[in-house]
């Protein structure tokens, strides 16, 4: 591993002990799950914004599970039996199969990113940056704050990290998180009411799926995989900082979404001599703000972060 990954994936959470560290690793849950970005989808333009960044992490959920799939069972030729127990076997083959190949509502198969980019384009998201990203070697480099660092660790650790470290990221950082944090963006978006059929299937399969299939197999195979107290402190902790992570990249979403006032009833965002009231911050209308100005409305946020 680089000098520079070794230092991405350990510079965060050396202050923690054991039971800090498990402390803050379920306040960060809580925390997310609680969100202030989810009572702002309340209008199409914000549920359009919102799922720009989400994608995101749509995406770069498959490079850990991949990675987990590469390490628990045999991905390459010729075939050999995995060490690992067929429980956990089955459970990363039976995500994936989920990932890449579930059904949609009509009961085609379809993999969960395309589903989620068919969301998009059911609300009018602009799918260009993340496509824009893959065609470009997912040079990370090309992606706006918050979006970049969340993606640079995650990749990080799906390439060069321990696999109590991947599979604590991918437990603790999604499959764990997933059902209170999408069941708050739906409770928003059922009331909201708006038309988003497709984004509320995804949203709703992820919470039944994950919950209550996957989330207690999940637990155990990461107990399996951290046997010694030393890979579980650096497994929780590399799950700290991906929640960290992800809490600095609901910031900057919810810095953009609220930094343009929409027209009531409207998708459209109203013209920069628009006075900006509330909590939405003043900035250029302009849908590409700029990196740095989305950097400097993401400071106050940001400064709250611990590495
Ligand atoms: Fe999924």
């Amino acid at each position: 591993m680089s000098e520079q990954k070794r230092e991405k994936l350990t510079a965060t959470t050396t202050l923690f002990n054991m039971s800090e560290l498990k402390a803050e690793v379920n306040r960060m849950i809580q925390h997310l799950a609680a969100h202030p970005i989810y009572q702002h989808l309340n209008s199409l333009a914000a549920i359009k914004c919102f799922m720009e960044y989400h994608v995101f992490a749509v995406f770069d959920f498959m490079s850990l599970l991949k990675s987990l799939q590469n390490q628990i069972t045999c991905t390459s030729l010729p075939w050999k039996p995995s060490g690992y127990p067929g429980e956990m076997v089955r459970l990363i083959n039976e995500i994936v199969s989920g990932e890449e190949s579930d059904f949609d509502e009509q009961g085609n198969p379809i993999s969960h990113f395309d589903l989620y980019i068919r969301a998009m384009e059911e609300v009018g998201a602009d799918t260009f940056e993340i496509f824009n990203f893959i065609e470009n070697d997912c040079n990370v480099n090309l992606l706006k704050p918050g979006v970049r660092e969340f993606l640079d660790y995650d990749f990080a650790v799906a390439q060069s990290g321990s696999l109590a470290e991947v599979a604590a990221v991918f437990f603790y950082g999604r499959e764990h998180l997933i059902p209170e944090m999408f069941s708050s963006i739906l409770r928003v978006l059922e009331q909201e009411e708006k038309p988003c059929p497709t984004l509320l299937y995804y949203l709703r399969r992820h919470i039944e799926v994950d919950r209550d299939e996957h989330g207690p197999l999940a637990q155990k195979c990461l107990a399996y995989l951290c046997d010694t107290e030393a890979k579980k402190l650096k497994a929780l902790s590399a799950a700290l900082k991906a929640l960290y992570l992800r809490e600095q990249l609901w910031d900057c979403a919810l810095v953009e979404l609220t930094s343009f006032r929409v027209q009531p009833n409207k998708s459209q965002f109203v013209g920069e001599s628009d006075v900006v009231r509330g909590d939405c911050v003043e900035v250029s209308p302009s849908r590409n703000a700029s990196v740095a100005k989305l950097t400097c409305l993401a400071a106050p946020f940001l400064e709250r972060r611990r590495f």
